[in-house]
């Protein structure tokens, strides 16, 4: 019998900080050294169901059980799964549970993963509901962090983009509050502002300024690490909105040129029209390199979740 409790990765908060920082440092360890842990999962199976488009975080997560050891099975398309025919996550998770030995699921739907987690026997990971959560690319952020900045605490970070939609920002924001960020910049356009209620609990539960901006210019100077985001095409309710609000921002050389030496700049990609390609040969570009080091915390995150001993 294996009597490792399951833990499901809903969203960054059901793990604690010292937990984020294992996989954090478990994650630059397997991205130093792959080769050590070729065989920690031989003979498990990871599940990708995805309901939704994603490049960076299925392929990574396939290559991160690959990586490992392990095998893969999963959809991309959830329509050539029965769910065509009807079938509930419900049922869907409980069966996946008897041939998989940990699942990520993707889903248009906010809740869903967390829903599946009620009837898995297995680990569920949250790879993104709709505008709500997107723990792993939290622990890429983190990693990604941490290798440029060598610490995740203190730095004035600013979020440009899609605030009010965008599931990445909302996971790292309240993250990085908890490691005891002081400032984050927002630049948005209004109809895209971070939720009230996550700013009400970012200032009730920490102790972090927040400051409002609207262009890019007007902040960057100040700004340790700017995250980027694209304005979301399917999140909106109609096509005029996403025409008149897709091309608010564009970071380009011009810009940067008044940025700190050292300012990293992060996206989580796919980037549509956001970072003139311009940008992709500066080393504060590190949008790339995040989203290789995603492949390092997910093996971080697989082997945690499956109670691999790694401490080899
Ligand atoms: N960062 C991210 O979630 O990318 P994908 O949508 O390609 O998975």
């Amino acid at each position: 019998m294996n009597n490792h409790k399951i833990r499901h990765l809903i969203e960054p908060e059901d793990f604690t900080l010292e937990e984020l920082n294992e996989v954090v440092a478990l994650g630059k360890k397997m991205y130093e050294a792959p080769a050590e842990y070729k065989r920690a999962c031989e003979g498990k199976i990871l599940a990708t169901l995805f309901y939704e488009p994603s490049t960076r975080t299925r392929f990574s997560f396939e290559t991160a059980m690959l990586r490992l050891g392990g095998s893969i099975i999963g959809f991309s398309d959830a329509n050539t799964s029965s769910v065509s025919k009807g079938e509930s996550i419900a049922d869907t998770i409980r069966c996946m549970s008897a041939y998989a030995d940990i699942a990520v699921m993707r889903h248009p739907k906010e809740g869903a993963p967390k829903l599946a987690s009620h009837y898995a026997s297995i680990p569920i990971i949250n790879g993104g509901d709709g505008g709500h959560q997107h723990p792993t690319q939290t622990l890429t952020d983190l990693l990604t962090i941490k290798m440029y900045k060598e610490t995740i605490e203190g730095h004035t970070v600013a979020f440009c983009g899609d605030l009010k939609f965008g599931r990445t920002v909302h996971s790292l924001i309240r993250t990085l509050a908890r490691y005891n960020t002081k400032k984050f910049i927002l630049i948005s356009p209004e109809e895209l502002t971070l939720p009230d209620t996550l700013k009400r609990s970012l200032k009730q539960d920490f102790d972090v300024e927040l400051q409002e901006a609207r262009y890019i210019e007007d902040v960057i100077s100040e700004i340790d690490i700017l995250y980027m985001t694209r304005i979301q095409k399917e999140r909106f309710f109609n096509e005029a909105d996403y025409a008149r609000l897709k091309d608010s921002y564009l970071l380009n050389q011009s810009k940067l040129s008044h940025a700190k030496k050292d300012m990293i700049v992060m996206h989580p990609l796919p980037r549509v029209n956001e970072i003139a390609y311009d940008v992709d040969d500066d080393p504060r570009g590190v949008y790339f390199k995040q989203a290789e080091l995603g492949v390092y915390a997910r093996m971080a995150l697989i082997t945690k979740l499956l109670g691999v001993d790694v401490s080899c």
